[in-house]
């Protein structure tokens, strides 16, 4: 497929969409109110420890392994390894914003030691997961108070990610050892969301070469991540010495050709992402493409199911997290439309999602929960993470709880 050129645009179908969204703004403010007292609660146990990625009966444990069971031989409670331990320094920075409490921001500090010693001994580091893991913490303790030390952390993670860019292809491979011939050449939607720390890293350094790595990726997935029906695979695979795109599979999807509703979800947001550091309009118009049929897909509820083949009546379980992921980058793409329907459009369906996830899929639901966001899926195929919480579902609703209440700078 040539970039972008013939993937189809579903259009904005959803009719509740199109009314101007009927929301008191009291509403969000009860529920970051809400949101806040639970991150308070975890404060303690979690400054010096990092939580795990998803709950077990809706309580986040101590981390443990990450996701590889080698990434801590020695099972130290707590330790920060995996993909998803930024996800809660983000949470921190952001209820620090909220309400000025310089305790926030001590435990934000004392992750950024921590996040500085993983890279500087790189520490599980072995993956594309790099920006997830140091734009919310390091790029935006940074942002936030200037830290140096967190800028340099966040550097050391940009230039191991650049170790892993695969020259012929034009993509970061995601998983694995670069010579693994399982995972050689892979590229995953999920990736989308880890360039913003190489374009950072091209503007603090001056260095063009993390942002044209990052931009060629984000091309590539233009080109062969989106199926020509605005659908995504979640991941695809390139011949590491030819550069050839071979073919799309999933590993967290459903199956190979249906649409895994995260991996769109990342695809809306991320593609907006690109479009803020490079201002190539492809990616704001795929964004669109994206969000029309994640948006067309929504069930009665609003909260889509884990992978947007399936609707109500399936029987199977909601990705709360998907639909939080999705809002921010809707929430994003309004402030760069000049279009007014289709601001309204976007800006009604963000803020009715938000409301839907408040009042069906937070706390609410299990005051016993140190959760914020209910009702998430991590790995269905493997039963990990089912109808539980999740890291990064709390981030993204918390963000989208702060873009709805308060101006706020990215720490993408
Ligand atoms: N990035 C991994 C996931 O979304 O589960």
């Amino acid at each position: 497929m040539s970039l972008n050129s013939s993937v189809l645009n579903e259009g904005m179908q959803k009719e509740f969409f199109k009314s101007k969204a009927d929301i008191h703004p009291t509403i969000f403010h009860n529920a970051i109110t809400a949101a806040i007292q639970k991150v308070e609660g975890n404060l303690e146990s979690f400054t010096d420890k990092f939580p795990a990625s998803s709950t077990i009966g809706n309580s986040y444990a101590f981390n443990i392994h990450g996701d590889s069971r080698a990434a801590n031989p020695e099972k130290i409670p707590g330790a920060n390894v995996g993909w998803t331990t930024g996800f809660w320094t983000g949470i921190l920075s952001l209820v620090y914003e909220q309400t000025g409490d310089t305790r926030y921001l001590q435990a934000v500090e004392t992750q950024v030691n921590s996040f500085k010693e993983r890279a500087e001994n790189e520490i599980d580091c072995n993956t594309h997961d790099l920006g997830f893991l140091y734009s919310l913490s390091c790029v935006a303790a940074y942002k936030l108070t200037g830290n140096e030390a967190a800028k340099s952390a966040a550097l050391s993670a940009a230039k191991l990610l650049m170790n892993r860019y695969v020259e012929a292809a034009g993509i970061l491979q995601a998983w694995g050892n670069m010579d693994d011939p399982n995972e050689r050449g892979r590229m995953i939607i999920d990736c989308l969301m880890n360039l913003p720390l190489l374009y950072w890293a091209s503007e603090v350094t001056g260095d063009p070469v993390y942002k044209a790595a990052a931009y060629k990726h984000a091309q590539n997935a233009l080109s062969h991540i989106v199926r020509p029906d605005g659908t995504t695979y979640h991941t695809f695979f390139y011949d590491v010495f030819t550069g050839e795109p071979l073919k799309g599979t999933t590993l967290q999807g459903h199956s190979d050709d249906s649409c895994w509703a995260r991996g769109q979800a990342w695809g809306i947001y991320g593609f907006m992402l690109s479009y803020l550091y490079t201002k190539d309009t492809r990616f704001l118009e795929m964004s669109k493409t994206l969000a029309n049929y994640f948006l067309n897909r929504s069930p009665e509820d609003l909260v889509v199911y884990w992978d947007l083949d399936f609707t109500d009546g399936s029987g199977e379980p909601r990705d709360s997290s998907s639909s939080a992921i999705a809002v921010c980058g809707l929430l994003e793409l309004i402030k760069h439309l000049a279009d007014e329907e289709e601001k309204q459009y976007y800006t009604n369906a963000a803020l009715n999602i938000v409301k839907s996830l408040y009042e069906h899929y937070s706390i609410h639901q299990d005051e016993a929960s140190n959760a914020l966001l209910l009702h998430g899926v991590y790995f269905k195929k493997y039963n990990h993470g089912v109808d539980e919480a999740n890291l990064w579902g709390d981030y993204f609703y918390l963000e989208a709880l702060t873009r709805v209440t308060k101006d706020w700078n990215l720490y993408w």
